[in-house]
């Protein structure tokens, strides 16, 4: 079987190419990317005017099975993936039970392959139910196919318990995915600690909740020798701190969500629930770092902590709903929309930091279009103009803030291993 993608401008963050390119797919690897080649396949996709990228990898979603399938199903969240360019995504543990266990874990590794084509890689607990207490096998579970260790959703608060697990995390030689958030600090906050929350008559959350948590996760990181992932940055301090930790040459990385990028707290219109997730949507200047952080390559990747909730849990006061927006199905858009039109980042740097930095924090061998590689790609067009409609969505989850906004950018076409699995004009 031979895939030809013609005519598309290659993004290639491996080896830099940027160019008007045809690749060529056979049997689920990539054979050559060259100009104007010329050879009989079975299959054309005509690229012009679009980007032909590694396929896209997000290191941060929730798929909530097994345990809340109301929200979304791994089935569910691997199609919303597919068709938002995603052809790797790690699901964070926060299930039920938690993927704290073997049999949990082989479960979801299970299940993604019989329902997905998608690359649907877990992510392991770092404490027994995510209670803070006592550390999972970490390595058991990392040897068999955990890709990180994680408490997304919280952070694990005892500084020693976080500490044992980092040491232990970098003699197996996993990362750490770190969600930095002081929980003490944090209280009952609802909204970013600004006149936003004191308009709408809710607690706050200040930005040393995070800012305190990554300070303490970058020492850690220091003192033991582990490799930390900090995820959904979104504070200018954090910032400051990822530059800080890597000028002194540590193994930390950071990730940016679009919706921290793409909006500030200025931007929430209403009491509504669609606007709040963890960490919330901060100040203008927040969100400034944010997006020059990602542009001078101090943040590494853009990760959309893809976080869906049922209707009916998010239609009730902001202060009692959960956290979480939804993510893969605008990402793309939202990345060209806030940054590459605003001359922020460059389409090289969505390759970079959605598929080429994700891949290389995992160990992945993915992440280029290199000759040998396994077929995954992603096709853009960056013309393309739409109003983003959540009754469209795949994922089960509807719960975005940026329902009716108009973007830029759109997935046109999502190959892995050299299979088209989503394809924009086949609906
Ligand atoms: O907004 C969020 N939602 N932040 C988190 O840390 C957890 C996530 C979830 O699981 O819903
Ligand atoms: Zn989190
Ligand atoms: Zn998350």
């Amino acid at each position: 079987m031979k895939t030809l993608i013609k005519n598309g401008r290659v993004l290639d963050p491996a080896t830099k190419k940027d160019g008007i390119y045809d690749v060529l797919i056979e049997d689920g690897i990539i054979k050559e990317v060259e100009q104007n080649l010329i050879v009989e396949v079975d299959n054309i996709i005509d690229a012009t005017g679009c980007f032909v990228m590694p396929g896209l990898i997000d290191l941060h979603v929730h798929f909530r099975e097994p345990g809340f399938e109301h929200k979304e199903t791994i089935r569910t969240g691997a199609r919303a993936a597919a068709k938002g360019g995603f052809t790797t995504v790690c699901a964070m543990p926060n299930t039920r039970p938690v993927v704290d266990n073997l049999d949990t874990l082989k479960f979801v590794i299970d299940k993604a392959k019989e329902v997905t084509k998608v690359n649907v890689l877990p992510i392991a607990a770092i404490t027994a139910g995510q209670e803070g207490e006592f550390l999972t096998d970490i390595e058991k579970l990392f040897k068999n196919g955990a890709v990180a260790i994680s408490e997304d959703g919280k952070s694990v608060m005892n500084a020693r318990v976080c500490r044992q697990a980092m040491r232990l995390a970098a003699e197996v030689g996993v990362p750490v995915f770190a969600h930095c958030e002081d929980k003490d600090l944090a209280a009952r906050g609802v909204l970013n600690a600004g006149d936003k929350a004191k308009e709408l008559g809710v607690y706050g959350i200040m930005n040393i909740v995070e800012d305190s948590i990554v300070a303490r996760d970058i020492l850690i990181a220091k003192n033991t020798g582990a490799q930390l992932h900090l995820c959904h940055c979104s504070t200018q301090d954090s910032v400051k701190m990822v530059a800080l930790a890597k000028k002194e040459g540590l193994p930390v990385t950071a990730e940016v969500c679009p919706h921290h990028f793409a909006m500030s707290e200025d931007d929430i219109t209403s009491d509504d629930a669609n606007f709040k997730m963890n960490p919330p949507l901060r100040s203008r200047k927040d969100m400034e770092a944010l997006r020059l952080g990602l542009k001078n390559d101090i943040m590494d990747v853009i990760a959309t902590d893809h976080a869906p909730h049922h209707v009916s849990e998010k239609n009730v006061p902001l202060d009692e709903a959960p956290f979480g927006i939804t993510g893969l199905e605008t990402a793309v858009s939202l990345t060209i929309t806030a940054l590459v039109d605003t001359g922020y980042i460059t389409p090289m740097q969505i390759a970079e930091k959605m598929s080429y930095n994700p891949a290389k924090i995992i160990g992945l061998d993915k992440g280029t279009l290199l000759p040998g590689k396994i077929a995954d790609i992603t096709i853009i067009n960056p013309d393309i103009e739409y109003i983003i409609d959540s009754s469209t969505f795949v994922s089960l989850g509807k719960n975005t803030p940026f329902n009716g906004k108009k973007v830029k950018g759109k997935v046109m076409a999502t190959i892995v291993a050299g299979e088209v699995i989503y394809s924009a004009e086949a609906k």
